[in-house]
């Protein structure tokens, strides 16, 4: 009896573990499940928030609550890390700090605005300032929504649920977004080595800084375009057939179908090489959509604006990651410099979106120091091109850019060094 009796129980006595082991494990999971199901419901499912604070405490805080709410969590702990992430990782919305030591939330928020490839990601200001005056900073500097510290769980995460609906609504309508780094070459005056500039820089970003990336070098200008001639190309009419095109029809094949690849791999889309006024000239909507369009597929950029601030160039100074202005270091090209720089900060380009390229095209006999050049223009030079006369003039007959023809003169070093800059942007 008692050795039928010994199994028995421990049967039962396994049994009943096993039944508990399996209530103890289960319950939990359905029960956790359930939350999550609960929690999750009107969450954008995998929605990317990253949320920026110096205060670690803070980030975990945040963190926790809307990494239970089933989004992805990243963090930054300064202003600079977070400009960086916003651009590597491409957020759907930003919870961000305002007081942080070095760069402040409200600096972050207008350089988020001022770069196309962030502008249109959702902000919230988060901030242990409450006055009005706070509220109206964090609104003029770009923020979507401004929310004081400390805050209940249930209010933050409606508000963004709330901005994240309104995104969705918006991105439907929304241009598409300009992922490339887009940059614009823009001469002080005609003749200073602005096209020259971009077809080498262009075409060194293939063969280094930015070897395997999508590299585009446009010209918007229907006429007096030489991009094709410098590349050895022969002239398209690819530009002038996306100005009769409707907008709304340009998508990424039209466009590409248009432009000419050179054997760098750059793709190149340029104007006529006629005489200006001949040519119908392109409008800016269709220089806005097609630079969206590219901008959205391509890794670079590199736009020859020429020199002026027509219309074309107004368009496209707000769709630009950075401009170089390219100066030659004598005095009418200085002077032009100086009152082209003056326009700029009066139409409210960033200084921080500016720089300098020194083009000498002839050696000269100049006394300026960099130094003094930086002080005259006020901007930081971030190029500095030698002077190859010989090498220039038969890139030019040739129809191959100079960092091809001499890979090694000291010109080309040069100019790999400013695709350098450029592929750091
Ligand atoms: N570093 C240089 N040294 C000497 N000549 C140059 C240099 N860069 C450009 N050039 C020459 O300057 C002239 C004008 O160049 P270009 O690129 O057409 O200027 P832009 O586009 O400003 O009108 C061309 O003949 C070109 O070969
Ligand atoms: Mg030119």
């Amino acid at each position: 009896m008692a050795r039928s009796f010994l199994p028995y129980s421990v049967f039962l006595w396994v049994l009943r573990v096993s039944v508990m082991r399996h209530w103890v494990v289960t319950i939990p999971l359905a029960f956790r499940a359930f939350l999550c199901y609960i929690s999750l419901r009107g969450a954008k499912m995998g929605a990317k928030i990253l949320i920026v604070d110096d205060d670690l405490e803070s980030l975990k805080l945040i963190g926790l609550m809307l990494q239970g709410r089933g989004y992805q969590i990243i963090a930054a702990q300064s202003g600079l890390q977070a400009l960086s992430k916003a651009v590597d990782e491409s957020p759907d919305l930003m919870i961000l700090d305002v007081m942080m030591p070095g760069m402040d939330g409200l600096e972050v928020c207008r350089r988020l605005r001022a770069d196309p490839r962030t502008a249109p990601i959702p902000v919230i200001m988060f901030s242990a300032r409450t006055q009005v005056d706070d509220k109206v900073a964090g609104f003029e500097a770009g923020a979507d929504e401004y929310l004081t510290k400390p805050i209940h769980p249930a209010e933050l995460v409606t508000r963004v649920e709330v901005l994240l609906a309104r995104a969705v609504r918006m991105g439907k309508a929304a241009k598409p977004s300009v992922r490339a780094k887009t940059v614009g070459f823009l001469g002080c005056k005609g003749g200073v080595g602005t096209s020259t500039l971009a077809v080498n820089v262009a075409v060194a970003l293939t063969q280094g800084a930015a070897a395997g990336r999508q590299v585009m070098l446009l010209d918007f200008r229907s006429a007096l375009g030489t991009l094709a001639l410098q590349l050895g190309l022969s002239p398209q009419k690819g530009l002038l057939t996306l100005s009769e095109r409707p907008t709304g029809t340009l998508d990424t094949d039209t466009v590409l179908a248009n432009m000419d690849r050179h054997s760098s791999g750059v793709m190149v889309l340029g104007g006529m090489p006629e005489p200006l006024g001949t040519l119908p000239s392109m409008d800016p909507p269709h220089v806005e959509a097609i630079a969206r369009t590219l901008g959205a597929s391509a890794d670079y950029l590199l736009v020859d604006m020429g020199s002026g601030l027509g219309e074309i160039n107004t368009t496209l100074l707000r769709l630009l990651t950075y401009l170089l202005v390219v100066v030659e270091p004598q005095r009418i090209a200085l002077h032009m410099a100086q009152t082209l720089l003056a326009t700029l900060d009066e139409m409210e380009v960033g200084r921080h979106r500016i720089g300098i390229v020194l083009v000498h095209k002839a050696p000269s006999a100049t006394t300026l120091t960099k130094e003094m050049m930086e002080g005259l223009l006020q901007r930081e030079i971030v190029g500095v091109i030698p002077p190859a006369p010989e090498l220039a003039f038969q890139a030019a007959e040739q129809g191959t850019p100079m960092v091809m023809m001499q890979a090694q003169s000291l010109v080309a070093r040069q100019l790999h060094q400013l695709a350098e800059f450029v592929a750091s942007l």
